[in-house]
């Protein structure tokens, strides 16, 4: 099944506080202007965020380049994406 191009919505992760038993969206489209949670932007891209529950309360690094090996954590990937264009918004 074909989708639009996910788009790198930055070059570092989000460092957030997650609440055990709460849900998450986390953005894998790159297009959320809520970085790194979605907003819904990903509507008619084929793309989907990936739903979670946290197990227990923890600070995570969240991946907000979108080439993570291991949504929604930061595997270290946005350090091989030095020149690569970000995308701030939804447009395209
Ligand atoms: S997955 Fe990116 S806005 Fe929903």
């Amino acid at each position: 099944m074909s989708h639009a191009p996910v788009h790198c919505a930055g070059l570092k992760p989000v460092i957030v506080q997650l609440k055990a038993g709460e849900t998450y969206a986390w953005c894998a489209c790159g297009r959320s202007g809520i970085q790194p949670f979605c907003d819904g932007s990903h509507q008619g891209t084929g793309l989907d965020p990936v739903v979670f529950v946290a197990e227990k309360d923890a600070c995570v690094a969240l991946c907000t380049c979108k080439n993570t090996a291991t949504p929604p954590l930061c595997d270290g990937s946005h350090k091989q994406l030095t020149g690569a264009v970000i995308h701030p918004d939804a447009d395209d």
